[in-house]
């Protein structure tokens, strides 16, 4: 055990921070952080790998892997205070760093979020990046924004990744709490979307559904190296028939994530909740200046537990020029089969030339137009939220300045 005597913050006495390392695994981190009554405050465990690509002196990409972090060192790690959201800061490696903050929103007294996770990495040294053309300091910065109920330790054992065109974070075996209650350690797991099996879902299609009200409209955006490459808002209402009986039901922009990944040709759109394994938007280029939506494919789980997939790679809807946005305020419906329709609300779309994380022009369908409606195109209006939700976890403190010495 490594304890830290930290220097005194106004109003916050001193706080002793012990670092419990090592465990079960090998290269498993744990942090268990104590406030200065000796209770427990943030604890946390996981493991993570790094997968970082560079550019060498005769041009040619290399990437290192960093699996085994070696003695870590947990400097700079916080509880939090009145200013300050907790942070967990690990060392490791040649000048290694990854850092995590936890911020808790005035919004919502039940939750918090895990709020930044920041990797930075000195390519100076020449051991592990030989013949690095840019020698100094990189820094990888992710808004994280997974939100966690209080008092329940956040669990995913399962594999989550988060990636940019250099650096590939993997994460496992995670548990965190931060701002833990009068020092005990949760036993109420919260768990990752992975880590639930089909059989702790919740049913989503409820048993008897007269008439759907109209859905939330909800903003989803994608976010490559260069920034938001897609855009998409618009309320969302499935409508499947099976076994005779067609079931809708609305999707919930508060509970549903969306992923995705654009390319010149090609941009995905991907929607996740918990019983809506995904559903996938697929547009493409035709003609090099039109983009329309191509494929949907969705996976989800039905009331009885069941798997419901269906996909359809041939569609030709919202069909816009390229530069522009597609908008259809009035319902539309997607028709993926038969069995299987998408009502849209309110919709509009952007899936390739975003700049600066804004709606370009529009173009109406005729549906909107037929009304003679003229919609104002407000370019900037509807911003995507920039949230790049992804499926990872973690810890702790935060303070601004620290001084440190290691005492036991
Ligand atoms: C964390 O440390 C405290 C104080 O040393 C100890 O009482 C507690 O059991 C530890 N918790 C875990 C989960 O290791
Ligand atoms: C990182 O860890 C994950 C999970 O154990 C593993 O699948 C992956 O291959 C590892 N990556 C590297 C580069 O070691
Ligand atoms: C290295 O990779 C980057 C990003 O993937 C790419 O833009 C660049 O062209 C590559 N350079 C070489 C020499 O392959
Ligand atoms: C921790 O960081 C502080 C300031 O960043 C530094 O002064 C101190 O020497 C570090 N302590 C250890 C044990 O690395
Ligand atoms: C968390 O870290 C990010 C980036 O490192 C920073 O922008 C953000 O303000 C921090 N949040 C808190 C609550 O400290
Ligand atoms: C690494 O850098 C050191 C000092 O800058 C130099 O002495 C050494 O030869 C370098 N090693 C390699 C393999 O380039
Ligand atoms: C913490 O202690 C207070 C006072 O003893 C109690 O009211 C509260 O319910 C406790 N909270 C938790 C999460 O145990
Ligand atoms: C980012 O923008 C540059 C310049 O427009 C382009 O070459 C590159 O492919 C883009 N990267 C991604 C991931 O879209
Ligand atoms: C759902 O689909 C069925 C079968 O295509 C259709 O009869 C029904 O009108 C649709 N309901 C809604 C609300 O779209
Ligand atoms: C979504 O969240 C907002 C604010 O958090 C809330 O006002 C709204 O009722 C929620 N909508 C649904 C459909 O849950
Ligand atoms: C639909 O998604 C599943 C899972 O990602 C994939 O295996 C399948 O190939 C996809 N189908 C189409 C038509 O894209
Ligand atoms: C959205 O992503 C966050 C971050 O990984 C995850 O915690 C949350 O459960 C996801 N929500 C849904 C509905 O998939």
């Amino acid at each position: 055990m490594v304890c830290f005597r930290l220097a005194p913050v106004p109003g916050s006495g001193f706080l002793l921070l012990c670092l419990v390392l090592g465990a079960v695994s090998s290269y498993a981190l744990e942090l268990n952080l104590t406030d200065s009554s000796k209770a427990t405050c943030l604890y946390a465990k996981w493991q993570m790998n790094f997968t970082i690509r560079y550019e060498t002196t005769d041009m040619h990409n290399k990437t290192v892997t960093i699996s085994d972090l070696g003695a870590a060192t947990y400097n700079g790690s916080f509880c939090g205070d009145d200013q300050n959201g907790p942070k967990i800061a690990v060392q490791f490696g040649s000048g290694f760093s990854w850092i995590v903050n936890f911020t808790k929103e005035a919004s919502s007294a039940s939750t918090y979020l895990v709020d930044h996770i920041s990797f930075s990495y000195n390519t100076n040294d020449n051991t592990t990046f030989p013949d690095a053309k840019e020698k100094g300091v990189f820094t990888v910065n992710y808004r994280v924004a997974l939100k966690i109920p209080l008092n329940e330790m956040f669990r995913c054992n399962s594999l989550s990744t988060l990636e940019n065109s250099d650096v590939v974070q993997h994460y496992w075996d995670v548990h965190v709490q931060a701002f833990v209650q009068n020092g005990t350690v949760s036993t109420t797991e919260f768990l990752c979307d992975k880590d639930k099996t089909i059989t702790t879902a919740v049913p989503i299609i409820p048993t008897t559904v007269p008439s759907p009200t109209k859905p939330v409209v909800g903003s989803y955006s994608v976010v490559n190296s260069n920034g938001t490459c897609l855009l998409a808002t618009m309320g969302l209402q499935l409508n499947i028939t099976h076994d005779k009986v067609a079931s809708v039901f609305n999707i919930n922009p508060n509970t549903t994530n969306a992923t995705g990944s654009c390319q010149p040709q090609t941009a995905l759109l991907r929607l996740s909740s918990s019983n809506v394994k995904y559903l996938d938007f697929v547009f493409a280029v035709k003609n090099e200046n039109r983009f329309y939506l191509k494929e949907v494919n969705v996976t989800m789980l039905l009331v009885n537990g069941s798997v419901y997939s269906i996909s359809n790679t041939n569609l030709s809807y919202w069909d816009a020029p390229l530069g522009s946005s597609y908008m259809c305020n009035k319902e539309q419906t997607v028709s993926v089969s038969g069995a299987f329709q998408i009502n849209t609300f309110d919709l509009r779309v952007q899936p390739f030339s975003v700049t600066e994380g804004k709606y370009s022009t529009a173009e109406e369908c005729s549906a909107d137009s037929d009304l003679n409606f003229l919609i104002p195109v407000a370019v900037g209006v509807a911003l995507g939220f920039l949230i790049i939700v992804v499926f990872i976890s973690y810890m702790i403190g935060r303070r601004k300045s620290r001084t440190g010495y290691q005492s036991v």
